[in-house]
């Protein structure tokens, strides 16, 4: 999937130590939930990049910029009466930060969401503090639902969560 500069596509054995290179940072990390590895080893990455090649339709990507990979974007869908929602979640290398990417990137992925697994429904949780990714989900059309107060503990920091979601028939 490609809108012309960013692209999404299926993770390769060989993504391993850039993966561990872009991850190995607490400026990511203080933005995920705390099963994301911190510090992130090539080991941690080898073990991601096996559960990615397994899972079928695919639902994590390599997200690539002007061709190189420079960050990671999953949908993750739901089970039982949830099961027509997935749950969106991604990271990008902090040295590509503000260029617009993960825009991109999150618009690309509900396309492929809505269209090639059938979900009807994304959503997810941002910490009240990461300002960035909620104006990227606002971006690409997810309105925020909730918030859940004082749900969160992160790195010894109580703080809320804002939920936000977006619909397949949204029109944006
Ligand atoms: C959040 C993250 C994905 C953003 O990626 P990005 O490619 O830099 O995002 P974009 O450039 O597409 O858009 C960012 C928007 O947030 C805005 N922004 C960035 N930092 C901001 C801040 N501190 N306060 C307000 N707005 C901010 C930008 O101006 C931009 O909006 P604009 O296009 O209207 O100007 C990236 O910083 C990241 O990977 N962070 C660590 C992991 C993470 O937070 N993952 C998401 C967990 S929910």
């Amino acid at each position: 999937m490609t809108d012309g500069l960013v692209a999404l596509r299926p993770f390769t054995p060989g993504d391993r130590k850039r993966l561990a290179e872009l991850a190995d940072n607490v400026n990511i990390f203080r933005n995920l939930r705390d099963g994301f590895p911190h510090p992130y080893s090539e080991a941690d990455a080898e073990r991601f990049i096996d559960m990615a090649m397994k899972c079928e339709p695919p639902q994590l990507f390599a997200i690539e910029y002007r061709g190189e990979y420079v960050g990671n974007i999953g949908i993750h869908p739901k089970k039982d009466i949830y099961r027509l929602g997935a749950e969106i979640g991604y990271f990008l290398g902090e040295d590509y930060w503000h260029l617009g990417i993960m825009s991109r990137a999150v618009k690309l992925a509900c396309e492929y969401a809505f269209r090639e697994l059938g979900m009807i429904r994304i959503d997810t949780g941002v910490f009240d503090y990461n300002v960035a990714s909620q104006r990227v989900l606002e971006k690409c059309g997810f309105i925020k639902e909730g918030v859940f107060r004082k749900s969160v503990i992160k790195m010894g920091r109580i703080c809320d969560e804002v939920r936000y979601a977006r619909l397949k028939e949204a029109d944006f």
